[in-house]
Order: structure tokens, then sequence, then C-alpha cells
């Protein structure tokens, strides 16, 4: 090594050391004749003093440097005079007074501050995405990412799993999301596609008789890109023989928990609730409007819609007499808001495609105001406040429509509310199992049912038998852990028969030949003593994003992609030669398709 010690390093009891230290000028002062560099490494930064008396040579380079040249220094620990110590350096009670110091490289000017943790246009961060890294935030997420793949990898070999690396030029692996696609080479017309999750993969090592895997795996998904979705992430995915749900519910559940506090004093973070909270599907999306439910905070969704279905107000009567429903979220305190930010409130609720949004005021009394008051009843009203429970000063929130739309609308006006409110803390992980989710959903589009996971996740077995008759009934031994509002990762019990198998490709509207195709490998395998198996994969990216405060998983992964899935700093994707192409068997056909690499991205 060229240093002795990392820029973090040297305390009081390193005074009169003579030391090497490396890395890069975070700042230069220059106090005429002394001259102040906060020299900066991955560990720290510490001051250098370059006084003319001790070393003119050093000094003069001292003066020529610039941010972000790379130096090499010698010198002296020395306790910093009274006084002058900076608490908001580890190293702030000492300076190294430089014998000598050589520039190993120099620097251009950076596009954007590194010592300084400003605002910065992503597409330019990303552009530049080694200097981005270099800056103290992006070095703490990725340590703390490194942190966390390293606790969870010691965890599970704890506990007897066995790390095994599956390919990534397979066949398509279905998710949900487009593939990914690779062409071969050798055979014409032929193509890999890279794994959307190692689903089958880890079944097949189940059927191998390894009974506890798992893996840090690298997913590939071509879907839309947002906050949380990259085109290629990575999960811990997880597979165990044997097990029934509670087994993988429990071995997460520990991992999390013991995961969290090992880290909360770097994080700062807390686990909300233990043992994590469970909700069926059905709990969550007609309590809180969403299967992944951030329970920081209460304020659930009510249902008024057997108490509206005769109203005088035409809206709530014709909804409900439609199948629909009318709900109400009661927001406390908040019924000073004024005509403009209630008529925001309405807008909101229109984007996610409500028709409108009914507001009541609660005042002293329980007397109600609302534009919609002189239509509704005494008992109505009554039983409004009584359900929400509402009272003096606060309001209510009243949503009418078809369940899906009531759900989105009021679902996401309720996070806005408890934002708004300040009850969504950042320091708390309210992690909870969201259980028994629907086996499959309908596909209005394409007039037929989706598997809601994935087609090899089990039915729950009281319901099997409907599979055939009454579908969208069958619920599954599928689980999500979510977290914060985010769902952090999904798995469930497989099926692991042949015949069960196919039924579910059947009810998915898959030919034999299709099935055969596409899962002949898995279905054959299944005939081999195939071991009851289950298993769950949560996504690291989204994990860490949560332990690091961050809102977007592009603030932990060091090479991220844009909104539109390019890479900024190598400019990919990109054509190819003609060459290339030609030995792929591929020509390409419209030339508008090539992407150029902009800089542009979009949140959603
Ligand atoms: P699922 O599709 O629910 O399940 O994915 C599991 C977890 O992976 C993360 N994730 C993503 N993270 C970032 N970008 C993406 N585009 C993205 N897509 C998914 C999420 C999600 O909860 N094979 C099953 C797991 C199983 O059944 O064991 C699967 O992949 O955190
Ligand atoms: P309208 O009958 O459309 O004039 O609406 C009367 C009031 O009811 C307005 O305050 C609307 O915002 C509200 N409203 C209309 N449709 C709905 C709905 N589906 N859910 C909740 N409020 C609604």
């Amino acid at each position: 090594m060229l240093k002795t010690h990392t820029c973090g390093e040297l305390r009081t009891e390193h005074v009169g050391q003579e030391v090497t230290l490396a890395g890069w000028v975070n700042r230069r002062r220059d106090h005429g004749g002394l001259v102040f560099i906060d020299l900066r490494d991955r560990d720290g930064i510490t001051q250098v003093v370059a006084n003319p008396e001790v070393s003119a040579e050093a000094h003069a380079v001292a003066s020529q440097v610039r941010n972000e040249y790379v130096l090499l220094v010698r010198g002296q620990v020395r306790r910093r005079p009274q006084g002058l110590e900076n608490p908001e350096l580890a190293t702030g009670e000492i300076e190294v007074v430089a014998n000598s110091m050589e520039i190993l490289n120099s620097a251009q000017t950076p596009p954007f501050y590194i010592n300084r943790d400003n605002k910065v246009d992503e597409a330019l961060r990303l552009r530049y995405r080694y200097l981005d890294l270099r800056r103290p935030r992006m070095q703490r997420n990725l340590i703390l990412r490194h942190k966390v793949v390293k606790f969870i990898r010691d965890y599970l070999d704890e506990r007897g799993f066995i790390e095994i690396e599956t390919p990534i030029l397979i066949k398509s692996t279905p998710e949900g999301a487009r593939d990914y696609v690779v062409p071969s080479r050798i055979h014409p017309g032929k193509f890999y596609a890279l794994p959307q999750s190692p689903q089958q993969l880890k079944q097949l090592l189940m059927v191998a008789g390894f009974e506890k895997y798992f893996q840090i795996a690298r997913c590939f998904r071509d879907e839309d890109l947002r906050a949380d979705r990259q085109a290629e992430f990575t999960q811990l995915d997880i597979e165990m023989s044997f097990v029934d749900r509670e087994d993988i519910l429990q071995l997460t559940e520990g991992l999390f928990t013991a995961l969290v506090e090992a880290l909360s004093e770097e994080t700062g973070k807390r686990i909300m609730c233990k043992p994590f909270p469970r909700l069926s599907y059905r709990e969550a999306i007609e309590r809180y409007g969403s299967d992944k439910p951030d329970l920081r905070f209460d304020m659930p969704l009510v249902d008024l819609s057997d108490l509206v279905a005769e109203s005088e107000f035409r809206v709530f009567r014709q909804v409900v007499a439609e199948g629909g429903q009318v709900k109400a979220i009661h927001v406390p305190g908040c019924a000073h808001y004024s005509r403009r930010q209630l008529d925001e409130l309405t807008e909101f609720v229109g984007e996610r495609g409500a028709k409108g949004l009914v507001w009541l005021k609660v005042e002293a009394d329980w007397a109600v105001r609302s534009p919609v008051a002189k239509f509704l009843s005494q008992a109505e009203i009554e039983g409004l406040l009584a359900r929400t429970k509402a009272e003096a000063g606060d309001l209510i929130l009243v949503v009418a429509g078809q369940p899906e739309v009531v759900a989105r609308a009021l679902g996401d006006l309720r996070l806005e509310m408890g934002q708004r409110l300040g009850l969504r803390d950042d320091s708390l992980l309210a992690f909870a199992w969201v259980l028994e989710f629907p086996l499959l959903e309908w596909n209005e589009e394409e007039g037929r049912w989706n598997a809601v996971h994935h087609p090899f996740t089990a039915a729950m077995d009281e319901d099997l038998h409907l599979l055939e008759t009454d579908p969208g009934r069958v619920r599954a031994k599928a689980y999500d852990i979510v977290c914060n509002g985010w769902e952090i990762g999904g798995g469930s019990i497989r099926i692991h028969r042949r015949d069960v198998q196919e039924r579910m490709f059947r009810v998915l509207g898959l030919s034999n030949e299709e099935v055969e195709a596409n899962f002949g490998h898995l279905l054959r395998a299944f005939e081999y003593g195939a071991p009851p198996h289950g298993g769950i994969a949560p996504g690291i990216d989204r994990l860490v994003m949560l332990l690091a405060g961050e809102h977007n998983i592009r603030e932990v992964i060091a090479f991220p992609k844009t909104q539109r899935a390019e890479d900024l700093t190598f400019g990919a994707p990109s054509p190819i030669s003609e060459r290339q192409l030609a030995e792929l068997h591929l020509r390409v056909v419209d030339d508008k398709s090539k992407l150029t690499v902009g800089g542009d991205i979009h949140e959603q």
C-alpha cells in the first residue's frame, strides 16, 4: 500500500507519528502562508497542513493542487491547536503537517460538487457516475449494501443454506414482464432469454435435493421503470424443501429482524412492530386500498356503502346500486382546510380515476359542514361520524365508485394525508405480511386468466377444487412482505406434482404444445420425486433503499439504468457493427427504433 493509514483513521493517540496518506483533495484553503487541504478517501477526511517553514516543496505543491487531485502526503500527526478542533470530523482533533506532497494525478474540474450533498441533475450524475459515487452519501449507500448482503450470506450460511449460481443465458421464465433476449450466433434464429428470476431453476435445485438454497441473483425484466423498478435488479432468492408457509415466513422474518437490528446504529432505523403484522390480501385492500399498505399509521378506509345505499344524495345511491362502494377516510385536525386545498385533493383523486370527492368538516357539537350535508339524513351523518370515529376539528373525505377505483384513489389519498400530517416516520420500518392472495386474475384485454404471482404457485388446499369451476375464488399459498408502502418481497409454496401443474397451465389457457415447449423440463422433473417446496425473493435494491433512507432504488445501485433503460456512463444500448449483426443472423429493419443516448429521466 502507498499509504500507512486511511483518511478516517487518525486520532489523538497517533500524535507525533510519521504517516503517509493518499486520497483526493476534497477542499483546499489558502490562508496566505499556510495551505490547508482536506484529504478524502473512502474512510473519511483528514486535514493536511502545508507550512512553507516545515517543507517549502510540500507547500509549493499544495499551492497548485485543485479539488479532486490525487495526492500522496507524508507528514507528522499533530494535535490541532485548542479551539480549532472540528467536531464534525472523526479526525477533527488532529491534523497532518506535510513533510512532502506528491501529485499522483491531476483532475479536471468536476461537472458537479463532490464535496457537497446538493441536488444535481440525475442525468449528469449518471453520466459521471464514477464521480457521483465519490460523494459521501453514495459511498455510504454502497457500503451499506455490502453489509446487508454480507449479513444475509452469513445468516443463511449459519442456518444450513447453500448459495448456488444459476445461469443468465437461459429460457424465458414468466414473471409477468417482457424478456430481455440474446441472439444465438451458433443457432441461427434462436434466442436465449435472460431470467426474470431464477424461479424454475431454484425449483429444479429442490428436485435435485439441495433442500435449502439461496442466491443473490440478478434478474432482468423489460418493463416500465419506476422509482422502485430497474431493468436489472437483484433478488435474495430463497427456496426450501419440506416446508410449509409458516417456515418461510419465520425464516424471512427472523432474517429481516436480525438484519435491521444489526445495522440499526448506522441506519437509525427501527422495526415498528414485532412479530410482523399479518393481513390477508382482502383485508389489505379493504382497509388500506393497497396490497402493500404503509402501516406506519392507520387512517383506515371505512366502508359506508350500506349506510348511504338509500341516501338522497344521488351519487352515493347510484354507485351502490351499480355494485360500487362508498368509502371514507378520516383525517384528524384538518377541518381548517381551505377551498383551494380541498379542490387540490379532489384533483388528486381525479387523477386516480375518481369522479369526485365529498368532504365533510366536523365542527364543534358534531355539526357537519359539507356541500352535500343537505342531502344527508341525520341518521346517515350520525352513522358516518360513528364509523369514522371523527371528532370536532376533523375532516372526512369520501369517494364513491367501483371498488378498484375507490381503493386506488382513497388508498393514495390516505398516503398523501399521512405524509402531510407527518405520520410516515422515516426512522420506522413497518414490515408486514400480506397473505392469501388470489391465485388468478382475469385479464380483460386477452380474455383469459393470469397467474397473480407466477404459474408455479400452489392453491390453498381448501380452494384447489375450485380451480376449474370458479378460478377467481381460489386463494394462493402466496405471501408478500411489505414495508412502509413498498413491496419488498414475494413468494409462495409451489406446485410440486405434475398433474396439478398441468391443471394450472390448462386454466391459464396454455395448449399442450405450449406447455411442452415452455415447461416440459419442469413437468418432467416433477415426475422424478419432486419434494414439496416453497420460497421467497426479497428485492435487495428495495431493502437497501429503505435501510439507507432513500426513495429511489437508483441511489443504492452502483450503475443503474435511467427511466428509459439507458446506461448513461457507457451509452448503452448502442448500435452494433454490421459484422456482429451478420454473425448473429440479425437485420435491423426500423432505423427509427435505434435508441439515442439522451439524458432525460422521467419520474412516473
Ligand atoms: P416477484 O416478481 O414478486 O417474485 O419479485 C420479488 C421481488 O423482487 C423485487 N423486484 C424488483 N426490484 C427492482 N426492480 C424490479 N423491476 C423488480 N421486480 C421485482 C421486489 C419483489 O418483491 N420468483 C418470484 C419469487 C418467488 O416466488 O420465490 C419473484 O420473482 O422486491
Ligand atoms: P356532482 O353531482 O357531480 O355535481 O357532484 C356533487 C359533489 O359530489 C361534488 O362535490 C363532487 O366532487 C362529489 N362527487 C361526485 N361524484 C363523486 C364520487 N364518485 N365520489 C365522491 N364524490 C363525488
